[in-house]
């Protein structure tokens, strides 16, 4: 079949097709922004892998919410594993690929309306760029991860011609001085792949390369951030990538979008089912006297760091609000029976649950700081909600963002790498007592830059307008012609 984008397509209408990554902070983001077409008139479809879509129709009221807008549609695929796989980021990538490549090419064939007028997958999926450009359909992908770390991937060229990495050697203190716009701030440790001897064999590594190699080929770029965040980094990235929109901070840019309609912000995008007691337990809690701590939805801990963290967090005399996974350690003696023995340990400050509703979490009164992992969802939502954070980031861009959190932003401390009881106590006392002004200071100014840049008029509020101004022009294209060469004689 032939794929012609020819005058008749300029009568199409636009039809964005979103592709996040299999895990929870994409999905959420993603959900986020198709909210925000379909607000904006377009017609969307949310291509989500079996497994999660399960989920989420589980524990979230996903299906009601968007059966409001009648241009928007679930589509579903398999991830190519089968249920009951522990479902690692590398297997699930690699065999979610082999599965989508088909599946992306089989839906852009379709020309019968609605047919796709643009994809916007995770910037991880690069393949999708060369789908789309062999069949004619522009791509926009949409990186998920923090912009100080996808600059970091953009100069890995310029870091591995200057034999900066791979690293050779073990010294983790060492700074790499070849990241324009990092100089004498970035150091190995804070690197996304800190340990990095072979880029040929390290998976993300390579994924990385893929990634920023397929971003100049795409029609644009979409970044969850705000310029008063991140401006000078964003003129680096966009020598790489002109058309960069910058929509964030998404979930506000969402609550903005829903006022202007009349309607109110509502409820999560949980692959897990939110514990709404921890809120419960909030409200009997003095004003900005709680330390929230959780680590996201993949990074894990050993049971020793665990302990650690617990017993830091026990000797600071702060309460806490702690989110226990129940694969936060893949050890086997990390079980219910551990959990709850910890948790009955320290009733009167500390309180405990397996996945909390984040968001309302973050935006409590109770609440005065947040010990993360550093995720670039949980850091933008802190930063929005005003609270200053302590990183303990595990890998990829949590280790950049982190180092930005205590160095560039100053809206938090970077524990980075060394997890003992008496660091955790002594920073937790900084954050929460001794510099609590202090920080409190710069991340509410943050958070205010943050919700004057989505008000009306603002820089991500403008962005966002000119990316759905830029999609409905990509619906009356009429220049790409593509012809798929196995058709012809
Ligand atoms: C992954 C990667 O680990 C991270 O490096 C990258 O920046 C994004 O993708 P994840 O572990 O999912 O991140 O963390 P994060 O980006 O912080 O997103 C977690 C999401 O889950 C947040 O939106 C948060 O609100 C939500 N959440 C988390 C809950 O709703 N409840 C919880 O109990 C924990």
């Amino acid at each position: 079949m032939d794929y012609e984008n020819t005058a008749e397509a300029s009568e199409m209408s636009p039809h964005v097709l979103l592709f996040p990554l299999p895990i929870q902070s994409p999905i959420n983001s993603m959900l986020q922004l198709a909210e925000l077409f379909c607000l904006a008139g377009l017609q969307v479809t949310f291509l989500n892998t079996n497994h999660n879509q399960q989920l989420l129709c589980r524990h979230t009221d996903v299906q009601s919410r968007f059966s409001q807008y009648p241009k928007f549609r679930f589509l579903t695929i398999s991830d190519g594993l089968p249920e009951e796989h522990p479902r690692s980021f590398g297997e699930l990538i690699s065999s979610l690929q082999a599965v989508a490549e088909p599946f992306l090419r089989e839906v852009l064939l379709l020309t019968e309306e609605p047919a796709v007028t643009c994809v916007i997958p995770d910037a991880l999926f690069y393949y999708a760029v060369d789908i789309g450009n062999e069949m004619g359909v522009s791509v926009i992908p949409f990186d998920t991860i923090s912009p100080c770390c996808l600059w970091v991937y953009l100069s890995f060229p310029n870091l591995i011609q200057a034999g900066d990495i791979p690293f050779k050697g073990n010294e983790l203190d060492m700074l790499i001085e070849n990241v324009p716009g990092m100089k004498g701030l970035l150091r190995r440790r804070d690197f996304p792949f800190y340990r990095l001897t072979n880029c040929e064999t390290d998976l993300f590594c390579q994924l990385a390369l893929k990634e920023i190699h397929s971003i100049p080929r795409s029609h644009g770029l979409i970044l969850n951030t705000f310029e008063d965040l991140d401006g000078p980094l964003l003129s680096l990235i966009r020598s790489h990538c002109p058309q960069t929109y910058v929509v964030g901070p998404l979930q506000l840019q969402l609550k903005t979008r829903l006022a202007d309609h009349k309607r109110i912000m509502s409820s999560s995008n949980s692959l897990w089912e939110e514990d709404l007691s921890s809120i419960q337990w909030l409200d009997a809690q003095p004003i900005e006297s709680v330390i929230y701590v959780s680590f996201g939805s993949l990074a894990t801990l050993t049971k020793g760091e665990i302990l650690e963290f617990w017993h830091g967090l026990v000797n600071s005399g702060i309460r806490f609000l702690w989110v226990m996974r129940s694969n936060l350690s893949r050890e086997e003696e990390f079980n219910h029976q551990f959990v709850k023995e910890l948790a009955d340990g320290c009733k009167e400050r500390a309180y405990v649950v397996t996945w909390a509703p984040q968001e309302k979490v973050l935006a409590h009164p109770a609440i005065g700081g947040f010990l993360t992992h550093s995720g670039w969802n949980s850091t933008m939502e802190s930063i929005v909600q005003g609270k200053p954070m302590i990183c303990w980031a595990v890998y990829v861009d949590q280790r950049v963002t982190s180092r930005f959190v205590g160095e560039v932003w100053k809206i938090g401390l970077d524990m980075k790498d060394i997890c003992d009881r008496y660091i955790v106590e002594k920073e937790v006392k900084d954050l929460m007592v001794t510099n609590k002004d202090k920080f409190k200071k710069s991340v509410d100014k943050l958070s205010m830059l943050a919700k004057n840049s989505v008000g009306q008029g603002g820089p991500s509020y403008n962005a966002f307008q000119y990316l759905v101004d830029d999609i409905k022009k990509l619906g009356r294209r009429d220049k790409d012609i593509y012809i798929n060469p196995s058709s012809i004689g």
